[in-house]
């Protein structure tokens, strides 16, 4: 009997238009991401109703691309998956239509995905055997979140951002640095050439044995830096030299790096975890990829890491987990709709 399970996975809850066929929930036999930076650029972030414009034009090439970079018929695909929260609804409003849709027309299965549940699963594919419990660190530009797992399925929330998330922090920075948008990869690039012991900017720990996460403090740190206590001044920025701003770039990274590092430090020994999991755009940061190995090697921890370009959205991560689901015959009916919140 054939055993093989080939998924079409549809992610549209932000700013790609991503589809993706995984066979097996291991195999990538395509993934392809539409990205829209080009069209938000401008705004210095994602505008909601552009964002869903793109999508609607996107959806169905990147579907058919897909579908012929993995050399698959609907006859092949045993189901259709789609991430159906959280995101902006008017984005992620596309991707479910269109998914509900293709799976009715083809009479395949409905799979319904949490996209940050997807992110971490994007750090298991390559993992052939996962030694549980897992701490597992969700840094996205929409989310900072920690887990337990038990499994792909079955995630405890241990704490979380109770402002801005990582991701967005480094957006906002880049911003206030005059580096262009998306901010996280611009900051990464500028902070190579800067000192991140350059300026000693504060890390949120809330106290105690605290899970959660604030770096809206550590932005208004590095804005009062750069236009001066008072907010009266010039913007410091257009004067100073490019040593300057790449020390507040590496002195700013830094200090997100240490918080994230702690705290799932101290998460991993409150559950008492053998591994730590990491997906999610800001997981991309090689300098954070590095403080975390470093961490886990000193306390005997495992990390499973997402490959960098499954650290921000796509499709591959939503296919790859509804193999699970699949498997588990957790289907969702053609009444699915997009839930904005995690
Ligand atoms: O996971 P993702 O693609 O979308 C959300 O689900 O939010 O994450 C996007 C976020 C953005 O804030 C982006 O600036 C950040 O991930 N990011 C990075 C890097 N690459 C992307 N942050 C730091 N360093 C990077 N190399
Ligand atoms: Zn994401």
């Amino acid at each position: 009997m054939d055993k093989t399970v080939t998924i079409l996975g549809i992610e549209t809850s932000c700013d790609e238009t991503a589809a993706a066929v995984v066979r097996n929930g291991k195999e990538i036999l395509s993934s392809v991401v539409a990205s829209q930076v080009k069209l938000h650029e401008k705004y210095g972030g994602v505008v909601p109703e552009i964002a869903s414009r793109a999508h609607l034009e996107k959806i169905l090439p990147v579907v058919r691309e897909a579908m012929e970079q993995a050399h698959v018929g609907p006859e092949d695909l045993s189901a259709v998956a789609i991430a159906n929260q959280p995101g902006l609804s008017i984005a992620l409003m596309v991707g479910v239509t269109a998914a509900k849709t293709l799976a009715f027309g083809w009479n395949k299965p409905l799979v319904a995905i949490n996209h940050l549940h997807a992110h971490l699963q994007s750090a298991l594919i390559s993992a052939e055997h996962i030694h549980l419990p897992a701490v597992a660190l969700i840094v996205s530009g929409g989310h900072t979140s920690l887990y337990e797992a038990q499994s792909a399925l079955e995630l405890k929330l241990l704490g979380s951002t109770i402002d801005d998330a990582a991701g967005e922090a480094f957006d906002k920075v880049a911003t206030i640095l005059n580096l262009p948008y998306p901010g996280g990869p611009n900051i990464e690039k500028t902070a190579r050439q800067g000192n991140p012991k350059a300026i000693d900017f504060p890390r949120s720990l809330l106290e105690g044995q605290s899970l959660d996460f604030s770096f809206s403090g550590l932005k208004t740190a590095v804005l009062y830096y750069c236009q001066g206590q008072d907010m009266s001044g010039q913007n410091r920025v257009a004067t100073m030299t490019p040593q300057e701003i790449a020390d507040v770039a590496a002195s700013f990274q830094q200090a997100v790096i240490d918080t994230l590092v702690i705290k799932t430090r101290r998460a991993a020994k409150q559950i008492g975890a053998r591994t730590v999991l990491m997906g999610g755009g800001v997981a991309a940061n090689s300098t954070l990829r590095e403080a975390m190995q470093v961490m886990c090697d000193k306390h005997r921890l495992i990390l499973l890491v997402a490959p960098k370009p499954l650290c921000t959205d796509n499709a591959a991560m939503v296919a790859s987990l509804a193999y699970y689901k699949y498997q588990a015959g957790q289907f969702a009916g053609l009444d699915l709709e997009p839930i904005a919140t995690s």
